[in-house]
């Protein structure tokens, strides 16, 4: 049974601050309803958000990295340029986006991550970013909220700090993830949400249930991803959920300040992909979602609502009214994304960007502030 999006909304931890800081939203909400009724008519899909990944560059070594396989560094030298994401932006608005995710990689590693935001009209679209939270302070924290970011989604993978800190390879991890999400519960019109992964594993030990409640004592929402075996998990079908488990997650779900995990919030209970959202590439490929892993063209060739247009007849996309696509069939995965496993080979652990170049080397946990002329 979906989630009344009304409900939800009530409930959101100082949703009003948001309205009072971006009255624009509610039209672009109100606006999008419409154009999805016009649309539907006509038989066709609309937008209500997109994932833009800003970077590939991250300095964790995370074990399940799904961004991995997206990296491509023959690419890197021809990344999107800000002309080229405002673009992108308006035509993700004119077919019904309000709502935008920055992702990566790490989107924080970005020293213009605030410019960027600015150009994406955030008085008039929700703006959330997903990050490992290493880098936040409340410093950056109030420059991203001034530039208009509305959610910071801080990634967990366990409740258990020293299980976290080494799946990402950065000790104090979670402590800082911690302290980032009290400093977000006590500012205004930012709000706190974290992410994890939904692994059998955490299912059964308590684990997922445990960061619903610690979630919930830091006054944020909390949304799960099924384990999509793609990137470093390339090929780990095994890892994906058995009946019994995603069942289980569904409960979990049903607390009112958890869900499954979409870039678009109120749509949750239903796979986004290809529909409600899409995920850009820092190189202009769209893809249906981060975990399906198939480009369906891209922006410096043809405009998103054509790409889109694709999607929504793709027979492979199209009326399968699953949660995940990537992360509920073995059978689907199989035939619709290719085993990123063997792309692994050789491919080196992301670091850093420098100016136009990108790092290849590996980072020591310890040393990435340096990496970053941070130290
Ligand atoms: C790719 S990360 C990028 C943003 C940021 N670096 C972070 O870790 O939050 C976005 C989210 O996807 C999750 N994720 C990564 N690989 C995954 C996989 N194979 N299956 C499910 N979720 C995955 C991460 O744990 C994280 O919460
Ligand atoms: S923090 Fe982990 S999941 Fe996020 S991009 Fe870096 S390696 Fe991937």
């Amino acid at each position: 049974m979906p989630k009344n999006p009304f409900r939800i909304v009530a409930q959101v931890p100082g949703f009003a601050d948001h309205l009072k800081r971006k009255p624009r939203l509610v039209s672009s909400v109100l606006k999008q309803r419409a154009l999805k009724r016009w649309r539907a008519r006509r038989g066709l899909q609309t937008l209500a958000g997109f994932e833009y990944a800003v970077t590939y560059a991250c300095q964790a070594t995370c074990e399940h990295c799904s961004a991995s396989s997206l990296h491509d560094p023959d690419k890197e030298r021809d990344r999107l340029r800000p002309s080229d994401l405002r673009r992108l932006a308006r035509q993700a608005y004119a077919l019904g986006a309000y709502e935008v995710n920055l992702t990566g990689g790490e989107p924080t590693l970005l020293k213009n991550l605030e410019d960027l935001v600015a150009s994406l009209s955030p008085e008039r679209t929700f703006v959330g970013v997903n990050t490992n939270g290493m880098l936040l302070d409340q410093t950056r924290v109030q420059s991203l909220w001034e530039s208009g970011v509305d959610l910071l989604k801080l990634s967990l993978d366990s409740d258990d700090p020293d299980e976290h800190d080494s799946n990402r390879g950065l000790p104090g991890c979670y402590e800082h993830v911690l302290e980032v999400l009290n400093m977000v519960r006590d500012m205004n019109g930012i709000r706190g949400h974290v992410c994890s992964v939904g692994t059998s594993e955490a299912i059964r030990s308590g684990a997922a249930k445990r960061l619903v409640d610690l979630a919930e004592s830091k006054d944020a929402t909390i949304g799960f991803t099924l384990p999509a075996a793609v990137g470093r998990w390339g090929g780990r079908y095994e890892l994906m959920l058995p009946p019994e488990d995603l069942e289980e997650l569904r409960q979990i779900c049903r607390h009112p300040r958890a869900f499954f995990q979409g870039s678009v919030g109120l749509q949750a209970f239903q796979c986004p992909a290809g529909r409600d959202e899409v995920y850009i590439s820092p190189y202009g490929d769209v893809l249906p979602c981060p975990f399906v892993q198939r480009s369906f063209g891209s922006i410096r060739d043809e405009s998103l609502g054509r790409i889109y247009a694709r999607m929504g007849v793709a027979t492979e996309l199209a009326g399968n009214e699953s949660l995940c696509l990537a992360g509920e069939s073995i059978r689907w995965m199989k035939e619709h994304v290719p085993s990123s496993a063997q792309r692994l080979e050789g491919m080196p652990t992301c670091a850093t960007e420098h100016g136009d170049t990108f790092c290849r080397d590996e980072v020591k946990p310890d040393a990435c502030g340096a990496a970053l002329g941070q130290a």
